[in-house]
């Protein structure tokens, strides 16, 4: 890791001619013809491989990945340790199938999940192996061990596209149009985006409308609290524009839960695995979930996703719920390595490079009236584009010209939000990369304010 730390120039992107490169568009025609046209791409990159947070396309361009997978390779592209632990599982044992038998590289992951996740609270596992399988665990086990249906989500929140965690999502009408119905017993209620506050207050004036309004309005009419199971919460609301809610918020989430036996279900699949700069989210706001989902950073890439219980929940009896593929060896094995990678100083990392960030753009709002507001925690970075600083109406289309020029100038960023554009960048990022990422915004900003 020292050594990806450490590298200055090499670094950065390196652009051979205008991109996409012909290899690069005679593959996007033969993804037009035979791959499902339901995936959303925003720009032409036709990727041949990583390293760090370095990605070079099929013709030989390097760009600077403040994507990361979205938001998935924490210990950046092909990270050696991570590699090598792949190589050496899929040596031993590609797989068994944890449903049916045992073998270590599970059990020695589940440890580990228990002894980091949040809280001072006895946990146990259960695999799967994205995030949307993971949010299937908490839904079932919340229901299981409540004996309660109902669920109460937020907007704008994204939690994935299997039908329960789709029915918990509330982002795009497009991810829901044509699937209904949906899961039956979930409701909604307003996420607490402060800058775009859904009861008109501010930041100086919040009572936290927001949990008000889930404890006297759905609680007293749809989702009778002795039928509500769980409150589900993204801590930091990644797909709905990387909004983090204030710490109060969580301390009422908590009460009203508490009171009513509700349990608190954080989906930690973009927030967690070191990516704010504490290994969770949560751990910002001293909160403590009953059921935790896991994914995306955990395994730098490998496909994983974990539900994370107290221990006195998950009493599920066998055959219950399981996943042939879920926890797979090879998996476990690049999981391992991705947190040792974390705990040794990729969060640390996360944290300093975040705060560097964060600083060299905190004049933004003053310098470039497109920007409404930056915000983040440690590397989950969200910039809001407005056409208004006053009235703060969206921008969505500039937000997309930004991403657009970003790629051109070979920085891989993506939106987020309607009008936000995200920077997830893996945790390995220099100081060097931050300083390209901020001039060819910045270069980006200028352009579009101009136009
Ligand atoms: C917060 C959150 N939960 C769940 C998911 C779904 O994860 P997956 O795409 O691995 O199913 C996502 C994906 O973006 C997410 O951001």
């Amino acid at each position: 890791m020292g050594k990806i730390l450490e590298q200055a120039s090499p670094c950065l992107p390196n652009l051979l001619g205008p991109v996409p490169g012909p290899l690069a568009r005679a593959i996007i025609e033969r993804d037009a013809a035979a791959v499902s046209p339901s995936y959303t791409r925003c720009y032409p990159l036709v990727v041949a491989g990583g390293e760090g947070a370095l990605i070079e396309d099929v013709d030989g361009n390097r760009f600077l990945d403040f994507n990361a997978g979205i938001a998935v390779v924490a210990a950046g592209h092909c990270h050696p340790r991570v590699v090598e632990a792949i190589q050496k599982q899929a040596a031993r044992l590609i797989h068994m199938s944890g449903t049916d038998f045992y073998y270590e590289e599970m059990v020695a992951l589940a440890e580990k999940l228990v002894e980091i996740a949040p809280g001072e609270v006895s946990r146990r596992v259960s695999f799967g192996n994205s995030g949307a399988e993971a949010m299937e665990g908490c839904i079932k086990l919340a229901r299981y061990a409540t004996g309660r249906d109902k669920i109460i989500a937020f907007y704008g929140a994204f939690h994935g596209r299997t039908m329960g965690a789709l029915s918990l999502t509330a982002r795009k009408a497009v991810q829901r149009a044509g699937f209904g119905p949906l899961v039956p017993g979930v409701v909604h209620a307003p996420y607490p985006y402060c800058y775009r506050c859904p009861f008109g207050q501010e930041p100086e004036s919040c009572a936290v409308e927001c949990v008000s309004f889930i404890e006297n309005t759905i609680l007293k009419t749809v989702a009778p609290a002795e039928e509500t199971a769980a409150i589900v919460v993204e801590p930091v609301q990644g797909e709905g524009g990387y909004v983090v809610p204030p710490k109060k918020f969580f301390d009422e989430l908590a009460r009203v839960a508490k009171q009513n036996g509700i349990l608190l279900i954080f989906d930690e699949v973009q927030s967690g695995m070191g990516r704010t700069g504490k290994m969770w989210a949560a751990e910002h706001f001293d909160a403590v979930p009953d059921i935790l989902a896991v994914a995306k950073g955990i395994a730098s890439g490998m496909p994983l996703g974990a539900t994370v219980a107290r221990a006195d929940l998950m009493t599920w009896p066998p055959g219950a719920h399981a996943s042939t593929f879920g926890g797979n060896p090879v998996s476990c094995a690049a999981a391992l390595a991705t947190i040792a990678l974390l705990e040794e100083g990729l969060v640390e990392n996360a944290a300093r490079m975040g705060a560097y960030l964060r600083e060299r753009m905190r004049d933004w709002p003053a310098r470039f009236p497109v920007v409404g507001e930056v915000r983040g925690l440690g590397l989950m970075i969200g910039v809001e584009l407005v056409r208004d600083q006053r009235t703060r109406e969206k921008a969505p289309r500039l937000r997309d010209k930004v991403v657009e020029l970003a790629f051109r100038r070979g920085l891989l960023i993506l939106g987020a939000g309607d009008n936000t554009i995200r920077l997830c960048p893996p945790l390995v990022i220099n100081r060097d990369q931050c300083d390209f990422a901020i001039e060819t915004l910045e270069e980006c900003l200028t352009t579009v304010q101009r136009e």
